[in-house]
């Protein structure tokens, strides 16, 4: 019999082709293995820096971390085995998830096996038909999706624009029951931060929750890497629900919500996140865990990571480069016109050794392509300035090259 051909192949095509396809069907500098922050190997001969790891605390290596992972695996096995609430608990999780919510402040923590998961399983949960989710709109993908999908009305505002979202909530607040928002403490693909002391305000004054999405916050902003609450001095039990991610500074992976200590009990029985997904592994908890204790025994780290991220922010802007709104903390993106100058300078970057992959459409609005580079403690003051001299001289080919392209 002749097989039909199924529509399923042009479909997923068409789709591709709508997302951009061609951007990168001549080769792209996407999904290049790059086994430690500098190294050599066969790719890269002459070895490599990485700008696009965000292993903000340079602990994805440390003795301690990598150590603590493999004595979990000796003592309690590779996999966590089943969902914690029937049989995958281990003493390990609640030890870490304890001393998580004492660093931040928190009443209780709730790790879960990813942090996009974390997004979206939480705000499905939270709100019915009657309600309203109301997001930045560059808020991450894990809430978007989680945002959309729920029965209640989705709204957005502008980005960090707080008077927009006032203003929203002055006029429809009264149509519904319960409001969620959601926003995000580092923003991960701008390096910027909102207003929290009048995020905090218009949220009490219109009887709303917040979300507060820390994954890139965490290790990074305050004065010893307690997020965004520390960094404005607020209260951080004033935040409703609090998310993170282990996969950031933690140099681990996982995600979890930070909350009042009764709240995590009501997650621990009814999130399906968590009861229907299986628990963190040993290894990934230990290796959180000891994060955690590097972090909170060197503080120093979060300095040293803040120094850095002032150094790329302001030569980048030194140098006349388009930086946005970031404010010099772990991540900070340089913008380009277009797509096809932001890819040519990420490979003239890896060209010379350095990982710093384009965010084009699909990760950030059309027309505002931008490479986005993650800082890390551990880089060096005259690396720091080696990327940039070398963006520089990039972005100025990639001018010459479309003015000539123009001109013919
Ligand atoms: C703001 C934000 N939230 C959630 C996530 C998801 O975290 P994970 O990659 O640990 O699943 C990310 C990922 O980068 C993120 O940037």
């Amino acid at each position: 019999m002749k097989k039909t051909e199924s529509s399923f192949l042009s479909y997923a095509d068409r789709r591709f082709r709508l997302s951009g396809k061609a951007l990168i069907e001549n080769g792209h500098p996407y999904f290049v293995p790059t086994d430690m922050l500098e190294d050599q190997s066969d790719q890269w001969p002459k070895g490599y820096l990485s700008m696009s790891h965000y292993d903000y605390l340079g602990l994805m290596h440390h003795e301690e971390t990598t150590g603590a992972a493999k004595v979990a695996i000796d003592r309690h096995g590779t996999g966590a085995g089943a969902s914690r609430l029937v049989g995958g608990e281990r003493c390990a999780h609640r030890i870490f998830e304890k001393d998580l919510a004492d660093f931040l402040g928190v009443g209780g923590v709730l790790s879960i096996i990813s942090g996009y998961l974390t997004n979206v399983s939480v705000i499905g949960l939270l709100l019915g038909p009657k309600d309203l989710v109301i997001v930045d709109e560059l808020a991450h993908n894990s809430i978007m999706v989680g945002a959309r999908g729920v029965k209640a009305e989705f709204a957005t505002y502008a980005h960090n624009n707080l008077e927009d979202l006032n203003r929203i909530l002055n006029e429809r607040r009264g149509e519904f029951s319960r409001v969620l928002i959601c926003t995000e403490g580092l923003f991960s693909m701008d390096g910027d931060i909102t207003d929290l002391p009048r995020l905090l305000e218009i949220k009490d004054q219109h009887d709303a929750w917040l979300l507060l999405d820390e994954a890139h916050s965490y290790g990074v902003l305050g004065p010893t890497g307690r997020g965004l609450c520390e960094h404005f001095g607020e209260d951080p039990s004033r935040v409703e629900i609090a998310i993170g991610t282990l996969s950031k500074s933690f140099a681990s992976s996982g995600g979890f919500i930070a909350a009042n200590e009764e709240v995590i009990e009501w997650l621990r029985f009814c999130l399906p996140g968590f009861v229907y997904s299986v628990g963190l592994s040993p290894s990934t908890v230990a290796s959180a865990h000891a994060a955690l204790g590097v972090l909170r025994r060197e503080p120093d780290r979060v300095t040293r990571l803040r120094g850095n991220s002032v150094r790329f922010l302001q030569k980048a802007r030194d140098l006349g480069l388009n930086t946005g709104t970031a404010i010099g903390e772990a991540v900070v993106p340089i913008l380009f016109d277009t797509p096809e100058e932001c890819v040519f300078v990420a490979e003239a970057l890896m060209e010379q050794g350095i990982y710093a992959p384009p965010v084009v459409h699909i990760g950030v609005p059309k027309d505002l392509p931008r490479i986005r580079f993650f800082i890390s403690a551990t880089h060096t003051e005259a690396e720091i300035d080696r990327v940039l001299q070398a963006v520089l001289e990039a972005s100025g080919a990639a001018q010459a090259l479309s003015n000539r392209l123009s001109a013919e």
